[in-house]
């Protein structure tokens, strides 16, 4: 039992940096991962879900699945900026502590033994490989609308999924799972966009850390660029009655819209699985976490507000809410241009998951909790090259065939669980080894880390019943997987 419990000594956190072989090459600056972290930021939340957390959600037979925020959603973006700066506080002190591939997995390592860091590996692969399924399906929808605006029309069989198609309310979406062709018997619905996307952002990832940074930092301007013009618009076209009920459900739908716009906020994290990479990380990851997030939380309130002064809040209940704005109040043209954004974004959104899966995997692999080959570092530009493959063509597959809104809710909860799982680890560091150095010391911790440990389960507790359900048995998965083959391959239980 104790040896499950086993921490990582932190002198094994320190990567022989002279073993090319093991280890990966610094390249990025407090600057990049800034970029980094807007990257993975911005995308599917701020332009998709920011709808359904103003509008709330209905289900296929009527029922309520959320209460409507309305214009109170600026209270959500605030309360989801206070937690995941605690949790982001709590990141920067291990990140800065642990500078090494594998975020809070190698945190939890080290705090809280070899158990619960198999478990919050695991659990991430909700965060990045499901949250990127759902990104990439959203970037599909952009994208289809995009092109529909330029007159290109796409067959609808090779845009929309199996899984959509199955689970949709709409009968002309479900229809299809009759009207699309088939073999034997299979009706062919395969989202191919979304496909592409993930194929796309995985070769960028292939060129290397360096070029990946230099994408990402040219889709960053864009995406500020659009968001810009969407406020400066959206701005001289605020109609001050549109904020009449100001909270239409409260609290509750506050909270439960606080719940869907996480989605918004998860990736500011995604820098600290770069910390191998960095230079100075002691330095530059606090840095890269906090401002980045202070960065997105001041974009996200100030898009909450305006949306809902331009339009009533209960128009907002589609998949592609900033554009649909800006026409309604007659900006039709503008609105394309935005949509464009969007699926610029979304790409950058992509790239960092696709960048923070592998690692993490090359993490877990290197410790020997998953086979030798995804820890291999291609020996030219030093990346894990088949485990980034890997993850691109899986998650892309899963894109092809999936759902967005079945994989949105199953990210938050994962994520969220993460985070309170790295502020139980700030605490009990700072308990088993109180003498280490620590460039980053998250202030006043026994009020900051219990507070966002608190925080994240409240965010949980307003997530659907379902959600829970379904992330309970992928526990159950990974504890199983571990059993048969983590456990008995351990470098550390085993003594390598
Ligand atoms: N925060 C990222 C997004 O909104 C996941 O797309």
């Amino acid at each position: 039992m104790s040896q499950l419990f086993q921490r990582k000594p932190m002198a094994d956190l320190v990567v022989d940096e002279a073993d090319t072989s093991r280890s990966l090459k610094r390249v990025l600056g407090a600057g990049d991962l800034i970029m980094l972290a807007i990257g993975a930021v911005i995308g599917a939340g701020i332009f998709g879900a920011i709808g359904t957390a103003a509008a709330g959600q209905i289900g296929p037979n009527g029922e309520i699945i959320r209460h409507a925020a309305g214009p109170a959603l600026i209270f959500s973006f605030i309360l989801l900026g206070g937690a995941c700066a605690l949790a982001g506080l709590c990141y920067a002190e291990l990140a800065s502590m642990i500078p090494q591939a594998g975020g809070a997995y190698a945190y939890s390592y080290a705090a809280l033994g070899e158990l619960v860091a198999w478990i919050i590996g695991w659990d991430l692969i909700l965060e990045y490989a499901i949250g990127n399924i759902a990104v990439a399906i959203s970037w599909a929808d952009y994208f289809t609308t995009l092109m529909r605006s330029f007159g290109v029309e796409f067959p609808v069989y090779l845009t929309t999924a199996y899984r959509t198609a199955l689970l949709s309310s709409n009968p002309d979406v479900h229809g299809l799972l009759q009207t699309a062709p088939s073999i034997i018997g299979i009706p062919i619905l395969l989202n191919i966009p979304a496909l592409l996307i993930c194929l796309f952002v995985t070769w960028l990832l292939l060129r290397g850390a360096r070029e990946s940074a230099r994408a990402n930092a040219i889709m960053v301007v864009i995406k500020l660029a659009v968001l810009a013009l969407f406020i400066g618009v959206g701005v001289m076209n605020i109609n001050p009655a549109n904020y009449t009920p100001f909270a239409p459900n409260g609290f509750t739908g506050i909270h439960q819209g606080a719940a869907i716009v996480f989605f918004a906020y998860i990736g500011f994290d995604a820098i600290s699985t770069a910390a191998e990479e960095t230079y100075d990380p002691k330095r530059n990851l606090p840095m890269g976490i906090l401002g980045g997030l202070a960065i997105c939380t001041l974009i996200y309130v100030i898009v909450g507000a305006v949306i809902t002064g331009m339009v009533p809040y209960t128009e907002l209940a589609v998949a592609d809410p900033l554009a649909r704005a800006l026409e309604m109040v007659g900006y039709t043209r503008v609105g394309a241009i935005v949509a464009f954004g969007a699926t610029v974004s979304m790409a950058a959104v992509l790239l960092v998951f696709t960048y923070g899966q592998p690692r993490i995997f090359f993490a877990m692999a290197r410790d020997g909790l998953l086979p030798k080959w995804v820890a291999r570092v291609d020996p030219k530009t030093r990346i894990p090259w088949e485990a980034t493959l890997a993850t691109g063509v899986i998650t892309g597959l899963a894109a092809m065939v999936g759902d967005a809104a079945e994989t949105y809710d199953l990210t938050n909860i994962g994520t969220l669980f993460a985070f309170a799982l790295v502020c139980s680890g700030v605490l009990v560091l700072r308990i088993v080894e109180p003498d280490r150095e620590r460039p980053f010391k998250v202030p006043f911790v026994w009020i900051i880390a219990p507070l966002g440990i608190a925080a994240c389960l409240f965010i949980m507790v307003g997530l659907p019943a379902q959600a829970w359900r379904v992330f309970g048995w992928w526990l159950l998965i990974g504890l199983s997987i571990y059993a048969v083959y983590g456990y008995r391959h351990s470098k550390l239980r085993i003594g390598q």
